[in-house]
């Protein structure tokens, strides 16, 4: 069973939907912790109700991105996992920590990346009239929202759309592209190479699996 640390800040809709792949048995794996920097973050209450650990690491009482990256290294290396999972975990990372986590980090962006990285993905996807738009599941690098792609979920843009509505159809789909990421990697299904990710020793195309 692979051992797995999920990180939040907020909602925790995306840790809910691999909290049920779990238990439905799609997943193979076991979540040991959840760490929030947020007390109030209401993932927080999800995990509890599943009787899984919780911590929260408030970034605002560190004096550095390293000093509060570092605390949260040394409580996760206190569960050794196979996997740490990013879901809605808005802070950026720092290049030691994310080094520390090669090739056992995800994180899922709501856009279909490499369009737009960092913030206000759905607003750009309108402004820019988009006719397609997403979410991207990728393993973390110390580029910024830039490592390899494992999974893309695509969505329509309709003209009526606002923000809220396209972010909401987003949304759903990354509540089934996050859970298929984590089994294909809890069933050691997936590779990472120079060259890039194999899924059952097929190449992935660089645009994502979708
Ligand atoms: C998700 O939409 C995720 O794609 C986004 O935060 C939301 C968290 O929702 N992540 C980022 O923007 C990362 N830069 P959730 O707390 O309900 O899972």
């Amino acid at each position: 069973l692979k051992r797995i640390v999920v990180l939040i800040s907020g909602s925790g809709s995306n840790l809910q939907a691999i909290m049920d792949a779990i238990q439905s048995g799609q997943i193979n794996g076991q979540i040991e912790l959840v760490i929030s920097n947020k007390a109030d973050a209401y993932g927080l209450i999800r995990a509890k109700n599943a009787g899984i650990a919780t911590c929260v690491i408030d970034h605002k009482a560190f004096d550095s991105r390293e000093s509060f990256d570092l605390a949260v290294q040394q409580r996760i290396d206190t569960i050794e996992p196979d996997l740490v999972i990013l879901a809605g975990f808005m802070r950026i990372l720092s290049a030691g920590f994310v080094r520390h986590y090669s090739g056992r980090m995800l994180n899922i962006h709501p856009s279909l990346l490499p369009k737009y990285k960092g913030l206000h993905t759905h607003q750009r996807a309108l402004a820019a009239a988009d006719k397609e738009h997403g979410c991207t599941v990728h393993f973390v690098t110390e580029e910024l929202d830039g490592g390899p792609l494992l999974v893309q979920a695509v969505v329509p843009v309709k003209t009526d759309d606002t923000e809220a509505t396209l972010q909401a159809r987003v949304h759903e789909r990354e509540h089934i592209a996050y859970p298929l990421a984590v089994e294909w990697i809890c069933a050691d299904r997936i590779r990472v190479c120079e060259d890039g990710i194999y899924r059952d020793n097929e190449l992935l195309p660089t645009s994502g699996f979708r």
